[in-house]
């Protein structure tokens, strides 16, 4: 296969590049893969698409590039970090909003879900109760992005308070009485109320209008794409199926905290939320029809880049001839030196970049 990669941006530095990210804790998040990824984004583009946009790290890049940035994930706690973070360019929490939101629990009867579900399991009762209580206030908020930034922090709280910063498992009490595992890490006994403070100043200082209006969508990609218009580039980072790819069931807490369900079932030990929220890129039955989707659907978008990973399904060279069908693709590799990438990222395995142009 030809290597021949887009000419390397010369974006001109607009002052946004040195805005800074708050630190995801994402499983696949490609927050330490921006630097390289950045190096293949063409420079003739204006309307950029983050696809499934996770933890948002690279729909803040491409917002930092000063272009005109939508971005989607089907999950509404990432949808919020999206409309704080990318939609969102000027509000902030005041000391006003953080007053509203610490007011105490303004309808106990009806803001319960947390300690309902997890008390004795992810917190103890004193921030599972501070949990509903702030959660019955975000609604008193002025607009949806103070909303949207509320969720964003206090979801980013939670993960920092849970060792291994996800809710597939139930030893989050049981780690934070280790002494061994508080000394490496003190946040697993601190109040998830002060976690939430801490980080609140880190999130404000990340808002910025980059000029142009920018989008956060909340929806099925397969939904959502055929609405969408006037694109130039798309990302595409997609659940690597066969590692890791099950979402719902590592960051159901969060979903739930986000959508306080009163109409679900809480199933297994950890209280995930079923059903599920249908992905259609988790399991190998449906995963190959729905990349051909993915890509009869983007034939209006000129570039396309695509994060995989080598320990996926389909292999590589099977989803580079379905991309074929579509575009010219040339591979870009990173080998991982660590596991410090999260999903997918065993050392030894490869981060891989698909470079995808009209033919
Ligand atoms: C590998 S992660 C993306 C990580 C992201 N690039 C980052 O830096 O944080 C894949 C994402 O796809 C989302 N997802 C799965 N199925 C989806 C679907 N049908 N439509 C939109 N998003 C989906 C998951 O919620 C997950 O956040």
């Amino acid at each position: 296969m030809e290597n021949a990669p887009i000419p390397v941006s010369l974006f001109p530095e607009m002052g946004f590049i040195d805005r800074k990210f708050p630190q995801p804790q994402y499983l696949g998040a490609k927050y330490i893969h921006r630097d390289w990824i950045r190096r293949f984004i063409p420079d003739d583009i204006h309307v950029v698409l983050d696809a499934f946009s996770g933890s948002q790290s690279i729909a803040y890049l491409f917002k930092q590039l000063g272009l005109q940035t939508l971005t989607n994930d089907f999950l509404r706690f990432n949808g919020m970090i999206g409309k704080a973070l990318i939609e969102n360019g000027t509000e902030i929490l005041t000391s006003d909003d953080i007053a509203i939101l610490r007011g105490g629990n303004h309808d106990p009867e009806e803001y319960n879900l947390m300690g309902t579900l997890f008390s004795g399991l992810f917190f103890n009762d004193a921030d599972a109760s501070f949990l509903d209580s702030l959660r019955s206030n975000i609604a008193l908020l002025d607009n949806e992005y103070k909303q949207a930034l509320c969720f964003a922090i206090i979801n980013r709280a939670m993960t920092r308070k849970v060792t291994m910063g996800h809710f597939a498992h139930k030893q989050a009490l049981v780690y934070a009485a280790d002494a061994a595992r508080v000394k490496r890490n003190p946040n697993l006994v601190r109040p998830v109320s002060d976690i939430f403070i801490e980080l609140v100043n880190e999130y404000n200082a990340a808002v910025f209008d980059n000029g142009t209006e920018c989008r956060a969508y909340s929806e099925d990609i397969l939904t959502l794409l055929p609405e969408l218009k006037g694109i130039d580039l798309v990302y595409f980072d997609p659940p690597y199926c066969n590692s890791h790819a099950d979402y719902q069931s590592f960051y159901h807490l969060l979903e739930t905290f986000t959508m306080y369900w009163k109409d679900k079932q809480f199933i297994n030990g950890t209280k995930r939320y079923s059903p599920k929220r249908y992905s259609g890129f988790d399991i190998k039955s449906c995963v190959l029809t729905n990349f051909n989707k993915l890509f009869e659907n983007s034939v209006d978008i000129p570039y396309w880049l695509i994060s995989y990973n080598d320990r996926s399904f389909p292999d590589i060279d099977t989803f580079v001839g379905i991309i074929s069908k579509f575009r010219k693709v040339d591979i870009e590799k990173k080998i991982y030196g660590n596991s410090r990438g999260g999903k997918g990222s065993v050392a030894g395995s490869h981060e891989v970049l698909l470079i995808c142009k009209p033919y």
